[in-house]
């Protein structure tokens, strides 16, 4: 059967504060609502309408799909069942319509799968999940049999409902024929003056719609209301994501003390230390070792790597067999051959590193191209920038740069050439020549 996802995000979310729509708060590094496209986007033949009303065109340009999405305006937001109304028109006869939440994005498509199977055979299925503190939430009202009765809205419960610990997610599917018709059955005269999507339950039974439960665990289809929440959500995803990491035999030494920030692929036998932060797209090798404290931004690493202690890397490519850090800073689309080293407080932007070469400590390589096997000494500082422009170093391979070396770009070292300690380098240097740029040493009697 097709599937019509409809995503509602219209509302405000005055809960959580601030002014921006609340389905596009931050979760593990994109929106709330980008999980659930994510996830929706698997899906082949399916088709989606997200529902926006508060700041609608914000949250539509925020989203990012590679398939067509149907977005759809409730001006008025007067409640999730009137929320869903506004699709209507655009569902498929033979489809199961599913309702999602925008600000409960973390259900996984297993899950909707199971969802639709139940709801194709002509029930009505629904998630729910326990919650130790359900206030707010709606309440599920389980008959003598465990039959589901209906959902009451937290407002709207009596004390004896109040105590009920199995809420409503929110997530639904139902046969889009089935919805068609029970959808205007629903009235608001209830204590929020909405239009209750969960009346839907009640009235399905009246119509003698089985009514499907499948009670979830809460890190899945939980949702954020309040920045505890989101805080909450946040922090049992990302367990969630470095547990998953362990049983794809990656060691990560705390699974509550890592943070995924969008999407990145480690490899076997690697192993992360504490407080690692991986932001954007990035690719780990295997046997790959990451010290604690590191910060790792739309790059990759291949195996056997090993990065030190507070090493901030982005936007970079780094070998396999390198060394880097502790402190290193490699930004700006560097490239790290294989088998090269950058350590303690060396920083390289935009620049080269060929195989086997190696800047160990207090070093900027700014525009530097370095071939195979250059060493470069300590305290070195590629002057590539004069004010106006940027310009290059050359290093050619078996280069050897003195500790203390200012090399003035735009530089050419050429291949076995040497810099004495304590030069400043403005003129190209032939290959093989050792360059000696500083004053003469004067050794002088002292006055008496
Ligand atoms: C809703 C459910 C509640 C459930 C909870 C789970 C109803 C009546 N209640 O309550 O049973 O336990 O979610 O998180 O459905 N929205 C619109 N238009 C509207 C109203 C809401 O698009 O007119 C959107 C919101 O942007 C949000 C979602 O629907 O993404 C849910 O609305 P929200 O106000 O957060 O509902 P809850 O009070 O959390
Ligand atoms: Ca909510």
């Amino acid at each position: 059967m097709n599937i019509d996802f409809i995503i509602l995000a219209a509302g405000k979310g005055t809960r959580m504060g601030g002014n921006s729509p609340k389905v596009l708060a931050n979760l593990a590094g994109k929106p709330m609502i980008q999980h659930l496209i994510d996830t929706v986007e698997t899906f082949h033949k399916a088709k989606t309408s997200v529902i926006v009303g508060h700041k609608g065109k914000e949250v539509e340009s925020s989203i990012s799909s590679r398939k067509k999405i149907n977005y759809v305006i409730q001006k008025n937001q007067l409640g999730t069942a009137h929320a869903v109304k506004q699709a209507t028109t655009l569902l498929r006869k033979n489809s199961v319509s599913v309702v999602l939440y925008g600000d409960a994005p973390l259900v996984t498509r297993k899950t909707l799968n199971k969802l639709v199977n139940s709801a194709t055979s002509g029930r009505l299925a629904i998630l729910t999940y326990r919650k130790e503190d359900p206030s707010g939430y709606g309440r599920i009202v389980r008959g003598p049999k465990q039959n589901i009765v209906k959902i009451v809205e937290h407002k709207d419960a009596v004390s004896k409902e109040r105590k009920i610990k199995e809420v409503n997610s929110g997530i639904l599917a139902v046969k889009t024929t089935i919805l068609q018709k029970l959808l205007p059955l629903i009235k608001n005269n209830n204590a929020a003056k909405e239009y209750y999507l969960t009346d839907l339950i009640e009235i399905a039974n009246k119509h003698s719609i089985a009514v499907r439960a499948t009670l979830c665990e809460e890190h899945e289809v939980g949702g954020a209301n309040s920045r505890q929440e989101l805080h909450d959500l946040e922090r049992s995803y990302q367990k969630r994501l470095a547990e998953s990491l362990l049983a794809k035999d990656v060691l990560v030494a705390d699974t509550s003390r890592m943070d995924i920030r969008g999407s990145t692929q480690i490899g076997k036998g690697s192993f992360i230390d504490i407080n690692n932060v991986f932001e954007g797209q990035n690719k780990i090798g295997k046997n790959v070792h990451i010290g604690p404290n590191c910060h790792i931004i739309n790059s990759t690493i291949k195996d056997n790597t090993v990065v030190y202690s507070n090493t901030v890397i982005e936007g970079c490519e780094v070998g396999a067999n390198c060394k880097l850090g502790p402190f290193s800073r490699i930004r700006g689309g560097s490239e790290l051959t294989d088998g090269s080293e950058l350590g303690n407080f060396v920083e390289a932007n935009r620049s080269k590193i060929g195989k086997g070469s190696k800047a160990k400590h207090l070093t900027y390589l700014g525009d530097a191209r370095l071939g195979q096997k250059v060493n470069v000494g300590a305290g070195t500082i590629t002057c590539n920038y004069d004010g106006k422009n940027k310009h290059k170093t050359i290093i050619e391979d078996g280069t050897f740069i003195g500790s203390n070396s200012s090399l003035v770009a735009p530089l050419t070292l050429g291949e076995g050439s040497y810099t004495g300690a304590g030069s400043v380098i403005t003129k190209n240097v032939p290959k093989g020549k050792l360059a000696v740029g500083r004053g003469k040493q004067v050794n002088l009697n002292k006055k008496k």
